[in-house]
């Protein structure tokens, strides 16, 4: 990808994504689990542009939605609405009617609170309600704690009595259908033992739910699947998809793969300008024009983001350590902390790499930023797939109800 031409032609701060190497990690996950019954929804969250999501569903991927904002994104971008699940533990009930009239797969229900919302709008539209329910397998993922889902004390789920009770309950039921089984029990994981340990646990329950006559047809393992930040060694997709397949073995079921983070982060880069470069003491400071309000990671998880400096050698021998920083008025607001970097100037480059996935879905206006641009490149031709907001964007549904100043 080449980093400069891409920000001379759209600007910076800008996200550019290498859409051939989206198609080529789902199909790394679609091929391991070849041979058996799967569905590849990709949640949505990660990277919700239009763009990427339909590049994803034309490859035949569907789409895992947390609001029924995604669950429009979804349809808009031609994601076929059997291919579509209703996620998240806050659903309201303008959202759980909207995926009921959509008809869309299923909605993942996540405490017995909402199944009894989701059993009255149904009965209200003259429905029934497919559904699937989110286990909580209380398994530590090992991951960062605000990433981490599976355990007791998060807010996900169900505990496994309860999951049961309320198959029965949903078995007995007129306005619902239960047809999936569900967890997930964090993101950027990078051990594949507690994902095992979870399936086996899960799956221990559909074989005796199936026994007790629920028709389950659907074994959503989640996502959560980890990537290469810095050092990490990842999960091997074909263990992974062996390692759950070893789990349900002897069930007819298809397995649903949640994935964001896998699919999209390492072939997302945020290309940003160097500003200024200020000294405070001993203390050297590169000051880009893009900010937390684009890509929040490291400020909110102290997170590791690889920082190139475009088409300057990486082992410089003026190298010196430096923070670079945003201009949001934050002190949070930084991508790098001591970081060894070469002498730089006004205008150079930098590119932060795996920055696919959680960063322009989880920009802000904050101080009033206008958005980044998003590009895409596919078959080496690259193109427009979010034009950078303008100053009239950030303000239309606002000045529209300012009152004449007297
Ligand atoms: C229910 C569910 N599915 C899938 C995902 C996607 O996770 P990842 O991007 O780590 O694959 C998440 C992320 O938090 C989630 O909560």
């Amino acid at each position: 990808m080449d980093y400069q031409a891409l920000s001379n032609r759209y600007g910076t701060p800008l996200f550019a994504y290498d859409f051939d190497r989206f198609s080529a990690q789902y199909a790394l996950l679609k091929d391991a689990f070849s041979g058996s019954k799967s569905l590849i929804a990709y949640a949505v969250k990660a990277n919700s542009n239009l763009s990427t999501i339909s590049h994803l569903a034309a490859q035949g991927a569907g789409a895992d939605c947390v609001s029924f904002g995604e669950v429009k994104r979804a349809l808009i971008a031609g994601v076929p609405k059997y291919k579509i699940i209703f996620s998240g533990i806050g659903k309201r009930d303008d959202e759980i009617a909207g995926a009921l009239n959509e008809d869309i797969l299923f909605i993942n229900i996540e405490s017995e609170a909402e199944l009894a919302r989701v059993e009255a709008i149904a009965l209200e539209l003259g429905k029934v309600a497919r559904i699937s329910i989110r286990v909580n397998p209380a398994i530590d993922p090992k991951t960062h704690p605000y990433i981490s889902t599976g355990l007791r004390e998060n807010k996900f789920g169900v505990d496994i009595p309860t999951a049961q009770r309320l198959y029965l309950h949903a078995k007995n039921s007129a306005a619902v259908d239960p047809i999936g089984i569900h967890f997930h029990i964090g993101s950027q994981l990078t051990d594949l033992a507690p994902i095992l340990e979870a399936a086996h646990k899960v799956a221990e329950l559909a074989r005796t739910l199936i026994a007790l006559g629920i028709e389950l047809k659907f074994f959503d393992v989640g996502g959560g699947i980890g990537v290469v930040y810095k050092d990490e060694t990842p999960i091997d997709p074909n263990e992974y998809a062996k390692g759950i397949l070893s789990a349900i073995k002897g069930l007819d079921l298809t397995v649903i793969c949640e994935p964001g983070r896998f699919l999209v982060s390492e072939a997302g880069f945020f290309l940003t300008r160097v500003l200024y470069e200020k000294r405070s003491g001993d203390k050297r400071f590169v000051v880009v024009d893009g900010a937390m309000n684009d890509l929040i990671r490291p400020a909110l998880y102290h997170a590791y983001h690889r920082v190139e400096v475009v088409g300057k050698p990486s082992a410089d021998a003026n190298e010196t350590l430096c923070d670079v920083v945003g201009p949001v008025c934050e002190s949070g607001d930084f991508f790098a902390k001591n970081l060894p970097l070469p002498p730089i100037v006004r205008g150079d480059l930098l590119a932060i790499h795996t920055a696919g996935a959680y960063g322009f879905s989880m920009s802000s206006n904050y101080n009033t930023r206008r958005r980044a641009a998003e590009i895409a490149v596919e078959n080496g031709v690259d193109r427009l797939i979010r034009e950078r907001e303008t100053y009239d964007d950030l303000f239309a549904s606002e000045t529209k109800l300012l009152k004449a100043s007297k």
